[in-house]
């Protein structure tokens, strides 16, 4: 029997409680998940409970967690500073006022990230809704229509961003339902490649370029695409709701030294609660104010509510979470890229120990900070993944989806050898049920 088969079997014995509610899920939800990185085979795991760095199943299993509330957790689960930060707001859930919380949680994000150091910011629900909010301004100042995004990226599931994120081929891969007229705007390009783009912005249609912090551009790319947005006035935003207070306090931008008219924030900056936010140049925000001039607030300002913009329970948890980075950035960044070393490492030594053609996937690509991942390369079956999957979960570490690994800050070294070794253990089952090349093929 092959190990994969072996493993399946573990996992299914490993997991009755999961299985069971898993068969109750498929009676609600389509492919019973509310999340499409949460579907994995055979079904997925349930959780009970977390803390620090750590999960437990419904059936009592201890993991070693990355998924981290899908990148929104810097500091893990139950962080005592940020459940006291959540539970003095309780009592006032949800006033729909203006609160004197969410001017210090702007403040922050004005002293953190450079784009909005002179600017303003607005808080929404999420960073899909941001996103939308930020094309929005881009049109409206510009007076164009089309957006340029890049191949793969993800800025949520707007129907006008969603289109480049699955493929080859870009833009018809999960994009039946999204008329016409919508895919018509958006123009898909490659990475790094400002030949191609200044040409697209030489037609004089596009409002904007949306980058997403967490994908492989070049620094170059990123400058010289600073310099031909300005050139041909295009709004430039960077969709930092992966990269924002993670690659550096602040952000992406911080990290590349390149300042876009626009950011995009989430996870982090509500610190493990819904949010989403935009940030940037007053020029651009100015579209929401009120003005003692009726046709503009008739005819040009954008009108815009939302019923959990700024609710207290994100905005409090935000702001902890970025008073604690403004505080302990010098301590913060150290050790979250240590730690992210330590996992590329040992995917390669793993690979290497094991004599397989295994290399490292993440971002930035040069220092993976985010959804770290051994990428199994051409002559691996798609099994590859899935016997990964089955055996870092077996072997008590979760991953994001089947094998990407999203750190915080408090995962400690005792956390990095239980992942070395099931790493270890994962690659032991990918060369002896050759499921990969070896390295001397
Ligand atoms: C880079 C990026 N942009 C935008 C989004 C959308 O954010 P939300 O899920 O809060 O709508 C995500 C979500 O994961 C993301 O990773």
């Amino acid at each position: 029997m092959s190990l994969v088969k072996l493993l399946e079997e573990e996992y299914v014995k490993k997991h009755p409680r999961s299985r069971e509610l898993y068969s109750r899920a498929l009676r609600c939800f389509a492919s019973g998940v509310t999340h499409d990185g949460r579907y994995v085979k055979p079904f997925p795991i349930y959780m009970a409970r977390a803390d620090g760095t750590k999960k437990w199943d419904v059936d009592g299993n201890e993991y070693i967690d990355y998924v981290m509330g899908h990148g929104a957790l810097l500091f893990g689960y139950n962080d005592k500073r940020l459940r006291r930060a959540i539970e003095s707001v309780l009592s006032n859930i949800h006033m729909g006022s203006c609160t004197e919380l969410e001017i210090e949680w702007a403040e922050v994000i004005k002293k953190l990230v450079p784009c909005a150091k002179d600017g303003f910011v607005r808080a929404c629900a999420c960073g899909s809704e941001a996103i939308a909010m930020a094309v929005r301004l881009a049109r409206l100042h510009t007076g164009r229509d089309k957006i340029i995004i890049h191949e793969g990226c993800y800025h949520g599931k707007w129907e006008s961003v969603i289109l480049a994120h699955n493929g080859p081929p870009y833009g018809l891969c999960n994009t039946r339902g999204i008329p016409r007229s919508v895919r018509e705007n958006t123009i898909i390009v490659p990475y790094n490649k400002p030949e191609i783009v200044e040409k697209i912005f030489a037609t004089g249609d596009v409002a904007c370029i949306i980058l997403q912090g967490n994908a492989p551009y070049t620094k170059e790319y990123m400058e010289e695409l600073r310099e031909l947005t300005e050139k041909y006035g295009v709004v430039f935003i960077l969709d930092e709701v992966v990269s924002g207070f993670r690659y550096a306090a602040g952000g992406a931008q911080e990290y590349y030294g390149v300042t876009p008219d626009l950011a995009v924030l989430g996870k982090i900056v509500g610190g493990g609660a819904p949010i989403g936010a935009i940030c940037g140049s007053r020029e651009l925000l100015q579209y929401y104010e009120f003005r003692d001039d009726e046709y503009w607030n008739r005819f040009v300002r954008i009108s815009l509510g939302g019923t959990w913009n700024a609710q207290p329970i994100c905005i409090s948890a935000g702001l902890e979470t970025m008073k604690i980075i403004d505080r302990e950035r010098d301590e913060i960044y150290p050790r979250l890229y240590k730690i992210c070393e330590r996992i590329v490492n040992c995917i390669v030594k793993c690979a290497e120990e094991a004599g397989i053609k295994v290399s490292v996937g993440g971002a930035p690509p040069e220092r993976p900070m985010a959804f770290i991942h051994p990428k199994f390369g051409e002559g691996s079956s798609s099994l590859a993944a899935y016997a990964f999957y089955l055996s870092m979960v077996n072997n008590g570490v979760y991953p994001y989806g089947t094998g990407r690994f999203m750190p915080c800050v408090k995962h400690s070294d005792e956390d990095l050898e239980r992942t070395e070794n099931a790493m270890w253990k994962a690659m032991e089952v990918l060369k002896k049920d050759n499921l990969v090349p070896s390295c001397d093929s």
